[in-house]
């Protein structure tokens, strides 16, 4: 690493410090956040992990990674810890991803789970990780649109990540014009209100899905989260290893009501994770089931 580059601006000498991080260093580093986050980076990742560990060391003015990794533990407000995490997660997401899963809970999903209702509680789905916010309002667009149940029952939308700056993008609901450039003209025109380069998403959808920050893997962030009939948990798992997407599932089991759906990314499969869900093949999407009998 090139010295230089890494000087502080608050005025150390260059020679007392050592941000360079060693094997060690990564190591712990890896194994502390994978235990915090459940995300396990491998060694391929090492230069994307490195670039931003240095950024907040610098930040902080911490002069090497040891001080660093001290202040990341023992912070008391876990501010520094929450900072770095919104670095290191990957937040790619656009309207209408995977479009075919919406047409399976309208067409498929929400038909069966109606069936089985014995209340007129309202039907609950979770989003998580709702990443900048375009998945949940995407399907909150797709029921107003397409399904028919809109008007005989009430629909709950919770939408959570554990990234707090895109929680702050998604409440604020302002797009780029490629974040919405699978969105059909009419629905661009009827829920979304051009300001210069931008779209800013109508507010009968701002309201409509309550965004909140959740820790997946933290099960004392995840208990409260209960008696959902449909989850969409997609392209998170991928950055879990096999242990985490296991605990994962547990989470997504106590979560859902019997019969509740889950849907998860076209490359993530529950079958191979856990033996908890029994596998649906609807005409649209394979998804995942809660038994029906179950408690
Ligand atoms: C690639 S985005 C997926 C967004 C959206 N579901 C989609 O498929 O387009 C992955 C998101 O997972 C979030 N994430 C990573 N670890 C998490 C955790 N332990 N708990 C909750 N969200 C997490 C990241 O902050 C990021 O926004």
């Amino acid at each position: 690493m090139d010295r230089e580059n890494t000087a502080p601006q608050g005025g150390w000498a260059p020679e007392v410090m050592d941000r360079n991080l060693t094997d060690d260093d990564f190591s712990k580093f890896r194994e502390f956040f994978y235990r915090k986050t459940g995300i396990s980076f491998d060694a391929s990742k090492r230069y994307f992990v490195d670039k931003r560990l240095v950024e907040r060391m610098q930040a902080n003015r911490c002069e090497s990674f040891r001080a660093y990794f001290t202040l990341l533990r023992f912070q008391a407000s876990g501010e520094e810890l929450q900072h770095l995490t919104n670095l290191m997660t990957v937040n790619e997401t656009y309207f209408l991803r995977e479009e075919y899963q919406f047409r399976c809970l309208v067409d498929s999903m929400l038909p069966a789970l109606v069936q089985n209702k014995t209340t007129r509680a309202p039907i609950r789905i979770w989003c998580i990780p709702s990443s900048s916010g375009e998945e949940p309002y995407t399907i909150a667009m797709y029921l107003l649109e397409n399904w028919s149940g809109i008007r005989e029952w009430d629909i709950e939308i919770v939408s959570s990540d554990i990234d707090t700056a895109m929680l702050r993008l998604a409440r604020t609901g302002r797009y780029s014009a490629r974040s919405v450039q699978h969105v059909p003209p009419r629905w661009l025109a009827k829920y979304f209100k051009r300001e210069g380069d931008e779209y800013q998403i109508s507010e009968e959808l701002r309201q409509s899905v309550e965004f909140t920050r959740v820790n997946l893997a933290e099960s004392g962030e995840t208990v409260r989260y209960r008696n959902f009939d449909v989850i969409f948990c997609r392209n998170l798992l991928i950055y879990f290893d096999d242990l985490s997407r296991k605990a994962a599932a547990e989470t997504f089991y106590e979560a859902l009501v019997p019969g509740g759906y889950i849907c998860l990314g076209h490359s993530e499969s529950m079958s191979r994770i856990s033996p908890l869900f029994q596998v649906r093949k609807f005409p649209e999407a394979i998804v995942n089931q809660k038994s029906l009998e179950a408690k």
